[in-house]
């Protein structure tokens, strides 16, 4: 699991990569997410799926968009508070957000290890906590309310090399 390329971690980074394996396990998730970073297309009526975002001060902004929109893309495109400082290439954690609902959180597919790795050093981690560049909008997702943490970190895994 660790490789000599692995950044260095805090010993609490550390537990919760651990914990969250263990977590993982537990429950039952089958697939790991692709990425996919392109431009967003207004759905198509009664294609339309919805998400929520919660912005730092509480304001909710819900948006109609397509299956297969990732949270990134779709956050950009209407110019909320995201920044995706390595531009949706798993490499930062400053897409962080964090999944309302417990029960939309493991609809989606399991983080992989290096969205698992980013969300270690991403500030404000929670157990529902995921990169919005990871995440892609499907059926399943339609509803899915996502909070933006009060601050991101923008510290990307070539700082650690
Ligand atoms: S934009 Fe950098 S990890 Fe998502």
């Amino acid at each position: 699991m660790w490789s000599s390329r692995t950044p260095q971690l805090p010993q609490h980074a550390f537990q919760r990569h651990t914990q969250r394996s263990t977590f993982r396990n537990t429950r039952g998730f089958s697939t790991s997410s692709s990425l996919s970073h392109g431009h967003i297309t207004p759905p198509k009526p009664g294609e339309e799926l919805y998400v929520t975002f919660i912005d730092k001060d509480g304001t909710e902004v819900k948006l109609a968009v397509c299956e297969g929109d990732n949270l990134l893309d779709i956050a950009q495109a209407h110019d909320l508070e995201m920044e995706g400082a390595c531009g949706g290439s798993c490499a930062c954690s400053t897409c962080h957000v964090i999944v309302l609902d417990e029960e939309y959180y493991d609809r989606m597919p399991e983080p992989d290890d290096d969205e698992n790795d980013m969300l270690d050093l991403a500030f404000g981690l929670t157990e529902t906590s995921r990169l919005g560049c990871q995440v892609k909008m499907t059926k399943e997702l339609d509803g899915l309310k996502v909070k933006l943490p009060a601050m991101t970190r923008n510290l990307q895994a070539s700082d650690f090399n």
